[in-house]
């Protein structure tokens, strides 16, 4: 089977109902970035971060895939597929995709805040500021924060080395290192571009623009490819 890799951001989410980062004037839900999703935020004020992202958790438990994400778990019919998501939800998964690699984390697992290896499954939508890990160290969401190592780098850039196939799908290519990965992509290959904003950075080169909404360019594209 061809391989065939998928880079998605906020956007693929956005007609799930969740909200992309930089479409709203850098505010993130109402908040700073800074302020909610950096190591310094957790030290400054941990029950702001905790509630921020209890908050979003439940919007991505009540938030259901879309059109986008139920092609992509389609297209594993025909290609060997691996995902590689910038987003913290589980929107991929619920839609059938089975490879499937989170760079920024997953929303729906908490973390030791010693040791980010320490994760968990949470029940439910919130982490309580008395929820500890086996070292006895609060609980925190499991999410890359800005200024954290992202550990999954080295393998995601492998695997878009090995891409026959490469789309990217709903990101401003704005956050390193994620961005840096159409790097490792082979120059000679489809590499494929769905965004209705396509941005500037991703102009460059010889990327196959398709200026759509991810609900109307991913079935598109994915019937394209099986049929292909
Ligand atoms: N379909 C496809 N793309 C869309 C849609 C849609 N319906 N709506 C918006 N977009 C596009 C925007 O045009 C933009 O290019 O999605 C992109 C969203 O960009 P960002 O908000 O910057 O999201 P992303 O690139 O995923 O951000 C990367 O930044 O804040 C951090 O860690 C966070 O993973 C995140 C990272």
């Amino acid at each position: 089977m061809k391989k065939l890799v998928v880079l998605t951001g906020a956007g693929i989410s956005a007609e799930s109902g969740l909200k992309t980062f930089r479409d709203s004037d850098g505010l993130w839900e109402g908040y700073n970035i800074e302020d909610v999703a950096t190591p310094q935020a957790w030290q400054c004020n941990p029950a702001l971060v905790q509630e921020f992202y209890n908050e979003r958790r439940k919007s991505v438990l009540e938030a259901q895939p879309n059109a986008a994400h139920y092609a992509l778990a389609k297209l594993e019919q025909k290609y060997d597929v691996t995902i590689i998501t910038q987003n913290i939800d589980d929107l991929h998964e619920r839609a059938g995709s089975t490879k499937v690699m989170h760079l920024h984390g997953i929303i729906t697992r908490s973390q030791s805040s010693v040791n980010p290896e320490l994760t968990y499954p949470i029940n439910g939508w919130e982490i309580g500021m008395d929820e500890v890990c086996e070292l006895g160290s609060p609980l925190r969401a499991h999410v890359v924060w800005f200024g954290e190592d992202v550990p999954m780098i080295g393998p995601a850039a492998q695997i878009c080395s090995k891409a026959a196939v490469f789309m990217l799908i709903g990101s401003s290519l704005a956050v390193y290192p994620a961005a840096g990965l159409i790097s490792y992509v082979r120059p000679e290959i489809p590499r494929y571009i769905i965004d209705p904003k396509i941005p500037d950075v991703a102009t460059r080169g010889t990327l196959i623009r398709i200026q759509e909404k991810a609900t109307i360019g991913v079935p598109a594209l994915v019937n394209k490819l099986l049929e292909d």
